[in-house]
């Protein structure tokens, strides 16, 4: 079992396959775009599978793939296939824009993952093809179709609450009537832009206007949903609330097959209950999503021993940070970290 320094068990591990993305969400990707990686800074697949099997063996017993967005990785069904096969992992799962997936869904079910998160700001056509800078939403609900057709549960939407997008939450939280999907409302987490230097310390497109904290949304969840006859929503406990290894807490409007939560990085942080580490597509170790201290394991994995991939987790660990301070701005954006 790994734990680190602040006695907080550490057994889920996010990687991010890819910094690359077929959309550009402008909350996440800066108007004049990203430089990608070139190709050899990224872990290949046979780097990023040693790296679980070490990883399991030093406690880690779930794993999610992120990116970017990690269905444009060549070779991603595989490597989910051989993830999956490693011994002492409980469960794969994957975050995605949803745009490809009515074509993945049913190789990846296939291959061994359990579920997927999808990403949606916006239900309406034109204001998601604005934010996504071309997103075509059509795709994105083809996807999570196609989720259901290959059996992965589950199924969640990840919906970021900005304030300045105007979103309609009730409209979100109806998505969750009649099939389980869980929408989870998120918010806005000032990620990026410190490398800009523009005004620094800032985040790519965050303002704190545009922050919505939890206790407004579910507010508006229970006022606006009961004025729809949605009723009042209800706390789900624990044990009733969908399988999942984050923060997200979960309601539920009487008679609905899914439910609706809340992820509250700001209002009420859960860092004390954080479970997890991240590695980047270009194979570094993140401690904490906020945090700029990254430690390479890229190197290690092309020049080092097994036991010397156990100690950089070990380093990673013992270097966690006990919460995230309420930095606002990271050198790397939501992109290149995976959420
Ligand atoms: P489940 O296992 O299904 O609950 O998924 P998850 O919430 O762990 O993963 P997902 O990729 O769907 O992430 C949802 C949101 O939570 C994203 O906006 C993440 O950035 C955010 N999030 C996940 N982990 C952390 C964390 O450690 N700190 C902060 N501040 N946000 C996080
Ligand atoms: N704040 C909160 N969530 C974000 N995501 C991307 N950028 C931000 C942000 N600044 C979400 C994505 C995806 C998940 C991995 O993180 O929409 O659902
Ligand atoms: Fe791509 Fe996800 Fe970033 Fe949007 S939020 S640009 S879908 S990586």
């Amino acid at each position: 079992m790994a734990t680190d320094s602040f006695g907080r068990r550490i057994d889920y591990l996010r990687i991010s396959l890819t910094d690359r993305c077929n959309l550009r969400c402008v909350y996440c990707m800066p108007a004049k775009g990203v430089t990608w990686k070139p190709h050899e800074e990224i872990l290949t697949l046979e780097e990023v599978e040693r790296f679980a099997a070490i990883a399991v063996q030093e406690g880690i017993s779930k794993i999610r793939l992120t990116g970017g967005e990690p269905l444009v990785r060549k070779g991603v069904v595989g490597h989910v296939r051989r993830l999956k096969a490693l011994t002492g992992l409980e469960a794969v799962a994957l975050t995605t824009n949803g745009t490809l997936l009515a074509r993945y869904a049913s190789p990846l079910a296939e291959a061994g993952l359990a579920r997927v998160n999808i990403s949606i700001d916006s239900l309406d056509p034109e204001v998601f093809a604005r934010i996504t800078r071309g997103g075509r939403l059509a795709d994105v609900f083809a996807g999570l179709d196609a989720a259901f057709e290959a059996g992965m549960g589950p199924v969640k939407v990840n919906a970021v609450v900005v304030r300045s997008l105007s979103q309609d939450l009730v409209d979100f939280a109806r998505l969750a009537l009649d099939r389980p999907v869980h929408v989870r409302f998120i918010e806005y987490m000032p990620v990026g832009g410190a490398a800009l230097g523009e005004c620094e310390p800032a985040a790519e497109g965050w303002t704190r206007a545009d922050h919505v904290p939890a206790d407004e949304i579910l507010e508006r969840l229970n006022s606006e949903g009961a004025a729809a006859g949605l009723g009042n929503l209800e706390a789900v406990s624990r044990e009733e609330a969908p399988g999942g290894w984050g923060p997200a807490r979960y309601y539920r409007y009487p008679g609905a097959a899914g439910t609706v939560g809340v992820i509250t990085p700001l209002s009420h942080h859960f860092c004390g209950e954080c479970n997890r580490l991240r590695l980047t597509a270009d194979g570094r170790l993140r401690a904490c999503l906020f945090s700029d201290e990254e430690i390479d394991v890229r190197s290690v994995l092309r020049e080092g021993s097994d036991e010397d991939v156990s100690a950089v987790i070990r380093a990673a660990l013992a270097a966690k940070p006990e919460n995230h301070s309420m930095r606002i701005g990271t050198t790397r954006g939501m992109s290149q970290i995976g959420g």
